[in-house]
């Protein structure tokens, strides 16, 4: 008789590479590794890793496109940033690798699919009920909530089943898409510790940053970014674009202590370049173009926006119905914004 499957959300890191060896043997079940690139994955080498820990297949999927357009932009037009502060970039990436696993798993006839979430975090919840809401017959593993190893037994087992891991130590949890980049855990939850240099990647600390400005005009159409500097721009580009200029004169940094899903709070230090631009110049936007009702309206809807994606009710009629009063709205947000980008 075949083998039961399993798809496996990887990432090529230690945990999801130690869970192939460990579902294979738990579950007694093939393992096929599906890895996502929602902005900065060399997908080749993470394949080729799934590989060689013991996947029987390891799949790619190039998702950018489909963030930006099914995500990231109606979550900029919806004004969406949780409590003030996040714009949510790894909520936003979240039901999409939903989305992907459960298609992966039914087109492989896998009867689960397994991540390498954590029990402590959002980010288990969000899969979860992805996969609950888009194919409610799968199984769902969680095999580092199950497993109860340490690093230090991570490292030993994947030792003994000859894996080929480098435990480079990293001192943060970080994940990372177009949106913005996330780093948690480790000496950033003592909120009393200014974050260590260490903790940012895509933005410049302000003592580095040009001494001179530098202007930027962004046009929407609609309430998409179409252009910048009248230079038209298709959303992977114009984003990654905008990380860059804008990490450059320190502008996306975030340093922000949570309210979690699961009803914890934590600190967390994120760098959204792109995202922090493209918000305040789309909030000034709309400032000219939006009546006093809407802009009223509007800014309850993008809270209430803003946590239906942070607890991962991406796929729900709700977050349907709030698009919908969204997307209404921006019929008026066209127009071109000048922005200053200067020491943060
Ligand atoms: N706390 C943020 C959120 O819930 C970021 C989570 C980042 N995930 C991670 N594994 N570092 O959206």
């Amino acid at each position: 008789m075949a083998k039961d499957k399993i798809v496996l959300a990887y990432s090529g890191g230690l945990d999801t590479s130690v869970a192939v060896p460990w579902l294979q043997e738990n579950y007694n079940a093939e393992v096929i590794t599906l890895t996502i690139d929602l902005g900065m994955v060399d997908l080749e080498s993470i394949r080729q890793r799934g590989l060689q820990v013991g996947a029987v297949k390891a799949m790619t999927v190039d998702c950018r496109q489909t963030l930006v357009n099914e995500f990231l932009f109606p979550a900029l037009q919806a004004g969406a940033i949780y409590e003030g502060q996040y714009p949510l970039a790894t909520a936003l990436g979240r039901p999409l690798i939903a989305r992907c696993l459960a298609e992966a798993a039914q087109s492989e006839g896998a009867y689960a699919v397994a991540h390498g979430c954590t029990g402590k975090g959002n980010d288990q919840v969000r899969i979860e009920v992805g996969i609950a809401a888009l194919a409610p017959e799968l199984k769902v593993i969680a095999p580092i909530r199950e497993w109860g190893m340490s690093r230090e037994d991570e490292i030993e087992y994947g030792q003994a089943h000859h894996l080929p891991i480098n435990a480079s130590q990293s001192h943060f949890s970080v994940d990372e898409n177009l949106w913005g980049r996330s780093a948690e855990a480790g000496q950033l939850e003592d909120p009393w510790q200014e974050p260590p240099e260490e903790a940012f990647a895509w933005t410049k600390a302000l003592s580095n940053t040009p001494a001179d400005p530098a202007y930027l005009e962004i046009h929407f159409e609609l309430g998409i970014p179409t252009q910048v500097d009248g230079e038209s721009m298709a959303g992977i580009d114009l984003i990654s674009h905008l990380n860059t200029l804008a990490g450059a004169h320190g502008v996306g940094r975030v340093d922000h202590v949570e309210n979690r899903l699961v009803g914890i709070k934590s600190r967390e230090i994120y760098e959204a370049p792109a995202a922090t631009v493209l918000h305040a110049a789309h909030q000034a936007l709309e400032t000219l173009t939006l009546t006093k009702e809407q802009a009223r309206t509007k800014a309850k809807i993008s809270q209430e926006y803003a946590d239906v994606v942070y607890n991962g009710l991406w796929f729900t009629h709700h977050r349907q119905d709030l698009d919908a009063y969204v997307r209404s709205t921006q019929r008026y947000v066209t127009g071109t914004v000048r922005l200053k980008l200067f020491k943060g």
